[in-house]
């Protein structure tokens, strides 16, 4: 099935049409076994100071801190007197991970025994990096009924870089918040400051400032399929009293969601919000989601575990449900697609994969257009 590409018209350096092929993202057509995902090993990590800039440490993990059962938090407090907002207008693109990988790069490249014949010294043991979230986002897709993606790839020296390109609509969605969004937004952060503390023995501190420049990375590797994957993701804490000894499986992911008064409630939950949980925390094998229900007035009503190779039992009796192999396979046979679609190992070259709702995945090109996202001092560091 072949469909005519347009490209946006107002980058004068891009292909101007292409005869394309498209990905179906249609769920029955990857119902089959669960593909191979190899358990995510830990090769490094990063952190992101309360200016954002970037420390290649781990300073700003947290520590978990058990809570009450039902505890009492009041997550309006410190909106606004006690919050730095992040400027989510400037995109940092791959930035933070090309600096990890440029500052790591003894401990990815590819050495003879795995098979590199080039010659090339530089290139990565890796045929795609990218961020946790991209691959969550193509996760979840097949499920997907509101918003769609953009995702820009470029393959250099051998590896595919995969980062998002926001869409017009996201960028609408993100200029028009309502107060009553941009608070609750908020209450998902305040959690985090109830929940943890800076140091290992330490207590949280809900007098401080929350900041959301502020982040701890993971930075993982694994293979799906045929594809090894190199990606970083945000961490919210670590629990130093985890039977698991060694990362990511220490790791703790923290959620807020609405309290649940009813069956359908639950059903809800479990139907959209523990597919998106499940995908987030899987990809990096992150084993456990402590969320927090919260009312309507932004106090916390009780904590519940969630353990994300438990999540798929959990919701196999609601009806329709997403299913944990179909986001595994489409995400496989994207990454797939990209491999046979990317041919030109160019970093000022572009292809731009498009998705929305119902649609195909499509995809064109574009050199040296606004969307190039891999960097002079990158290219020039890793070809030396
Ligand atoms: P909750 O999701 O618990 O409400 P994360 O859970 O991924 O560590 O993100 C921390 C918080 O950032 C979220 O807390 C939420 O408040 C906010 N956040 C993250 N991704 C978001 C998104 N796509 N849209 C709106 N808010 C988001
Ligand atoms: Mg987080
Ligand atoms: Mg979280």
């Amino acid at each position: 099935k072949y469909v005519r590409s347009n490209c946006s018209s107002d980058v004068s350096s891009s292909v101007a049409f292409s005869h394309s092929p498209v990905l179906s993202v249609r769920r029955h057509l990857y119902d089959m076994d669960f593909p191979l995902y190899k358990q995510p090993v830990e090769v490094g990590y990063f952190s992101l100071d309360s200016s954002r800039r970037f420390f290649n440490d781990a300073r700003m993990l947290r520590h978990y801190v058990e809570a009450d059962r039902c505890p009492n938090f009041n997550l309006r407090d410190g909106y606004t007197d006690r919050f730095i907002k992040r400027d989510d207008g400037i995109k940092e693109r791959l930035d933070h991970l090309l600096r990890w990988i440029l500052e790591n790069r003894s401990k990815l490249q590819r050495t003879p025994v795995d098979g590199d014949a080039s010659g090339s010294s530089c290139r990565l043991s890796a045929d795609f990096v990218t961020w946790r979230g991209h691959l969550t986002k193509l996760l979840t897709t097949p499920y997907e009924t509101q918003e769609g993606w953009l995702l820009a790839v470029t393959l250099f020296n051998g590896t595919y870089y995969i980062s998002e390109v926001e869409t017009e609509a996201a960028r609408r969605n993100r200029e028009n918040r309502t107060e009553r969004h941009a608070e609750m937004m908020y209450w998902g952060y305040k959690f985090e400051q109830y929940m943890c503390a800076d140091e290992p023995s330490g207590l949280p501190d809900p007098s401080g400032v929350v900041n959301t420049n502020e982040a701890f990375c993971t930075v993982v590797q694994t293979k799906l399929t045929d594809h090894s994957l190199l990606f970083s993701g945000e961490v919210d804490c670590r629990d130093d009293s985890s039977r698991f000894k060694a990362a990511p499986s220490y790791y703790v992911e923290l959620k807020t969601s609405a309290e649940i008064c009813t069956p359908k409630q639950r059903s809800n939950l479990h139907r959209y919000k523990l597919l998106k949980w499940w995908a987030q925390s899987f990809l990096p094998g992150v084993p456990r989601i402590i969320a927090g229900f919260r009312d309507n007035d932004g106090l916390v009503v009780s904590l519940e575990t969630f353990e994300t190779a438990k999540i798929s039992q959990l919701i196999k009796h609601e009806q329709n449900c997403w299913k944990p192999n179909v986001c595994m396979n489409l995400c496989n046979a994207f990454l797939s697609f990209v491999k046979k679609v990317v041919t030109q190992d160019d970093y000022r070259v572009v292809y731009l994969f498009s998705w929305e709702p119902y649609k195909d995945v499509s995809y064109s090109v574009h050199k040296d257009s606004e969307y190039t996202f891999l960097h002079d001092w990158y290219v020039r560091e890793m070809t030396k």
